[in-house]
């Protein structure tokens, strides 16, 4: 089902995931805020994005940092010099647009990762004029995208919102390694907030300046990348994949890992890439044709990456959207770190004896965007039904069953109903509600995807049952009210 953006940006606000921040004064650009319904989601997927990534290890662990960080760090990182986008100007209207962007709506090419001198050379070749008044675009200039805070009462900028949550674990690295028996591959992993000045903050939740970032950093020996202790149990698996080869043909090919190491990449970032693309399809249940990795060319590679694929999702109004990255940062920000803070990071590898700076391989997800797919992927309007659906998974929908008496006005029937909910509510989230007919009902927990409705009816005061209604197929089960929250465990993980 395809709608627009502004209609899907509509809903949303409707219903209560998302919608502008500020908007009681018209709102901030790139800003937005999570309505009670967006929150549930929010934490769903930060929840089981944990249950996911750190049981990959024993030794992968969560932090909790601050979002306002020293200077320094950024130097260290290369943010300060590295951290720019390139900016396309009309001199007439004051338009701003970044300019690989506007080469990108104009053309449909990717112009990520070129400098302002190629971006110039694109906009004249392809006549692109300014999208607001159709003069000639200016020379591209460039623009530090990080926010800089002055601090305390003195006007000296000694500190950045940070850009990533990445740099967070590089400088919490030495003493976690210590704290945590130094022991490599050590993971960190950090859910939390970034701040980045976009220039054209657009498509809602999809580019923002304040966004959240699920990343998960590990650790370990350069000497034993070409290795993975669990390589053999993926090694058979089907990765979807479109390397810089098959640009041309712009078509996925589904490669096993062994194929991919004859293709150059080395089996410790095989595995993960395996791993990412199980979470995509057994956690997520996003469709495998609107999934693929996509790998990056030098120029489009982040300035801190030696491999570099895109994790993207297949969208309605945008195509395929990258999502996060599979990123190998090799020692690129530890060594900086080293340099600027002149506290050593060389480890000893106890496995080996070797004394080494670790290696970084990053996982990186922004759940913004991943939120924002799901809704995406989930949206369907039921012409049978006549309303507005949302499929999400199980374990991602803000309720996962709600609570239903058949009548309102039959005392027996809502205290039963009442008395279940409570019992259910405190495993599962749950909602109660006895408004309006339970046909409409049932169309409002579609409209917000609840997976389960359970209706108390009169049946319900003779045999001790209820029927469960599943939202997808509309079919209702008849259970036993002392079954049911078996029967919604059992449910819970399908
Ligand atoms: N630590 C690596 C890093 O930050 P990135 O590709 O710049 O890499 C990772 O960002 C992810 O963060 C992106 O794939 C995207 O999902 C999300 N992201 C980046 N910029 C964003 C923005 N302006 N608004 C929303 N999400 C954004």
């Amino acid at each position: 089902m395809t709608i627009t953006t502004k209609e899907f940006a509509t809903f949303l606000k409707k219903k209560g995931f998302i919608y502008p921040s500020s908007e009681i004064y018209g709102g901030v650009s790139g800003l937005y805020d999570y309505g009670h319904l967006g929150t549930l989601l929010k934490h769903n997927f930060e929840q089981q994005w944990r249950n996911f990534f750190l049981k990959l290890n024993d030794n992968f662990y969560e932090i909790e940092t601050a979002n306002i960080m020293h200077k320094n760090v950024f130097k260290a990182s290369g943010h300060i010099d590295n951290f720019i986008d390139p900016i396309a100007h009309c001199s007439k209207c004051e338009f701003f647009e970044r300019a690989d962007h506007l080469i990108e709506d104009n053309t449909r090419e990717r112009a990520e990762g070129l400098s302002p001198e190629e971006l110039k050379g694109l906009i004249t070749k392809n006549n692109i004029t300014c999208p607001k008044c159709k003069s000639e675009i200016g020379e591209v200039s460039i623009l530090n995208m990080m926010f800089p805070l002055q601090m305390g009462a003195t006007t000296t900028n000694t500190s950045y919102l940070r850009p990533e949550t990445a740099q967070s674990p590089y400088v919490n690295f030495k003493l976690q390694f210590e704290l945590l028996r130094k022991k490599l591959p050590l993971g960190l992993a950090l859910i939390g907030r970034a701040y980045r000045n976009e220039i054209s903050p657009r498509n809602l939740t999809l580019r923002q300046r304040e966004f959240t970032q699920a990343e998960l950093q590990i650790f370990f020996n350069p000497n034993k990348i070409k290795e993975h202790p669990d390589f053999n149990t993926i090694k058979n698996t089907k990765l979807r994949t479109l390397l810089i080869e098959d640009r041309k043909k712009g078509k996925v090919v589904e490669r096993t890992a062994q194929e991919l190491i004859k293709a150059g990449l080395p089996k410790f970032y095989i595995y993960h890439l395996a791993k990412i693309q199980e979470f995509y399809f057994d956690v997520l249940k996003v469709p495998k044709e609107k999934f693929r990795f996509y790998q990056l060319n030098d120029s489009e590679k982040a300035f801190y990456n030696k491999y570099h694929f895109d994790l993207e999702i297949e969208l309605n109004e945008h195509g395929f959207t990258e999502m996060g990255g599979l990123h190998y940062r090799t020692d690129h920000d530890l060594k900086g770190h080293q340099k600027i803070s002149n506290q050593k990071m060389e480890v000893l590898d106890e496995s080996t004896g070797e004394k080494i700076i670790p290696h970084v391989l990053e996982l990186s997800f922004g759940v913004d965007r991943h939120l924002y797919a799901l809704l995406d992927i989930s949206y369907d309007q039921d012409q049978d039904r006549g309303n507005t659906l949302l499929h999400l998974p199980n374990k991602f929908a803000p309720f996962f069953c709600a609570v239903f008496p058949l009548v309102k006005n039959k005392p027996e029937i809502t205290e039963k109903a009442k008395s279940i909910y409570k019992e259910i509510n405190s495993c599962y989230s749950c909602y109660y509600d006895e408004t309006a007919s339970v046909g409409r009902r049932y169309a409002r927990a579609d409209e917000i995807g609840v997976p389960f409705c359970i209706t108390v009816d009169f049946d319900s005061l003779e045999d001790n049952s209820v029927t469960i209604r599943n939202r997808d197929s509309t079919e209702q089960q008849r259970i036993k009210i002392s079954d049911l929250k078996n029967k919604l465990f059992e449910l819970y993980f399908s």
